[in-house]
């Protein structure tokens, strides 16, 4: 059955007299106290009713609250809705969202709480922040229905079923640009969200491949290495890990090639379909979640879709490195020693850190192309998430302007990022005394451990220098334990998409 998705419409009339269900604004915490957000297009009777109406419930604006508000003079719609966006940031030298990812966040409360209806207007800020406050509705329209069978056997409510911006002109080529950009955008995380929520026993490196394959179109080539293949390619990391499941690893790599590229990237993920940790096995409370392991490659299936539907003139190939971590007979030792893609050997010490070993043939695989960058995304380690904590990816790499780009894209995207440095005094914890390297070391500064042993797999162009190369460790944020606040869901998140898609945006200009 297909999905229901929210369709998005603009209108150039005053919000309050625009027949919906209801009218959505946007109220920040000035002192805490809930200030409504002007807009230009809303008559100043309709804004003083609602403040006046903020006041007598003591609304103070922080972010995600709701007041809900019925029969309010002079507005068309019998409800409106005013979502809290908290503060300005940075405050009290603490940083937050800025404007537009709180009005993001703003609207996919309201699209959340809105789940059922019709028609809902959305009239929270400056028509310049109408393509993020779209971007919000859309990402908070999201549920998991079903995939590949998996799911509720009670359906969901349907998603509120079209959100109209306003302040924006209907008709023109602009309003109709940001509905397409809309569409693809959250339509890419909503995949990656499918993919991270549906569980290791449906999604594993076949059906996997088998559903990037089936939802690529033509602008971009799918190629898929079976194990068969992969042992002929050299890709001993990715066998390794995946030897010990009946389900065999697939490298997938997905490739758009536009005309006239102004540069070439690739995107390299991390797809283990299930981590037990292998013979290295897990406790039971840290398994739990364990399907989230490929959101990785769930970000870069979505993203490379994605930056061909929207046209960007920048060739981009992803690598999804797919494997499930199991204890089968065959399942790879501590002490085992194997053959990297490129002919390094390492030691297998720890057999839960299996991501740094598939992630290290994928990126090897990539550099043999040259790309002009190589950006790499994770659930590597959970000292990434003791470090940052569960909202806040972790970027490393080894050339500023990537970085850069990287974070900037996180930036303009609303996701948070942070950088970490790739020391000098970790490497020599990784020599072993059998094979090129060991893929663990010191415990200390695992993250950054984690990108260190990466960092040796990433290649050199042709003039010797090495590639430029970032890695985004996503273990916190790809997977949402708590309740959904936001525009972000419980479950998979979909983290590091937009920031992906950003960054080859960056590359396209
Ligand atoms: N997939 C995990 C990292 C992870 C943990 C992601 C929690 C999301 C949530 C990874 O494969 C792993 O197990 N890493 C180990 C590495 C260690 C054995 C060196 C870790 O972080 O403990
Ligand atoms: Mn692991
Ligand atoms: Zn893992």
């Amino acid at each position: 059955m297909p999905k229901k998705r929210t369709a998005v419409s603009v209108t150039s009339d005053r919000p309050s007299s625009v027949r919906a269900d209801a009218l959505v604004l946007a109220a920040r915490s000035v002192d805490g106290v809930a200030e409504l957000v002007q807009t230009d297009t809303l008559p100043r009777a309709v804004s003083k009713a609602v403040s006046e109406a903020l006041q007598v419930w003591g609304a103070e604006g922080w972010a995600d609250e709701t007041v809900r508000l019925t029969d309010v003079d002079k507005v068309a719609a019998p409800l409106v809705l005013v979502i809290g966006t908290g503060p300005d940031f940075p405050r009290k030298g603490v940083n937050g969202p800025d404007e537009a990812e709180r009005m993001r966040r703003a609207a996919g409360v309201a699209a959340r709480a809105l789940a059922g209806r019709d028609r809902a207007v959305f009239a929270l800020g400056a028509p310049e922040l109408a393509e993020a406050v779209g971007e919000g509705a859309l990402l908070g329209s999201y549920a998991f229905q079903e995939f590949f069978g998996a799911g509720k056997s009670t359906k969901a409510k349907a998603p509120l079923a079209e959100v109209v911006l306003a302040g924006l002109k209907p008709g023109s080529a602009q309003s109709r640009a940001l509905g397409r950009r809309l569409e693809v955008v959250s339509g890419a995380v909503a995949y990656a969200r499918d993919l991270v929520n549906t569980p290791a026993n449906a999604l594993y490196p076949e059906s996997f491949a088998d559903s990037v394959s089936r939802r690529s179109t033509k602008q971009v080539a799918v190629q898929v290495w079976d194990p068969e293949r992969l042992e002929a390619e050299g890709c001993g990391g990715l066998l390794g890990v995946g030897q010990g499941s009946g389900r065999g690893p697939r490298l997938v790599t997905m490739s758009y090639r536009p005309k006239k590229a102004r540069a070439s990237l690739a995107f390299v993920g991390k797809g283990i379909t299930f981590d037990s940790g292998g013979l290295c096995l897990k406790p039971a409370t840290g398994m739990v979640t364990m399907k989230c392991d490929m959101g990785g490659a769930a970000a870069v299936a979505a993203a490379v879709q994605a930056i061909a539907d929207l046209e960007l003139p920048v060739a981009v190939t992803g690598y999804l490195c797919l494997a499930e971590n199991m204890t089968g007979d065959l399942a790879q030792r501590p002490g085992d020693v194997v053959t990297m893609r490129g002919g390094r050997t390492v030691e297998i010490i720890n057999t839960d850190a299996e991501g740094r070993l598939v992630m290290a043939d994928g990126l090897a695989l990539a550099s043999e192309q040259r790309p002009d960058a190589i950006v790499d995304i994770a659930t590597l380690t959970g000292a990434c998430m003791v470090a940052l904590g569960n909202r806040t990816f972790g970027v490393m790499g080894n050339d500023e302007t990537i970085l850069e780009r990287v974070l900037a894209g996180a930036g303009r995207a609303g996701e948070s990022a942070w950088a970490l440095p790739l020391v000098e005094e970790l490497r020599s914890s990784m020599d072993s005394p059998v094979a090129d390297l060991k893929h663990t070391g010191e415990r200390a500064g695992g993250a950054m451990l984690a990108a260190t042993f990466l960092a040796e797999f990433v290649g050199k162009n042709g003039d010797g220098e090495v590639l430029p190369w970032a890695h985004l460790d996503i273990a916190g944020p790809a997977f949402n334990e708590g309740s959904a606040r936001g525009h972000t869901p419980k479950g998979g998140t979909g983290a590091g998409v937009r920031t992906l898609i950003e960054v080859a945006r960056s590359f396209a200009s």
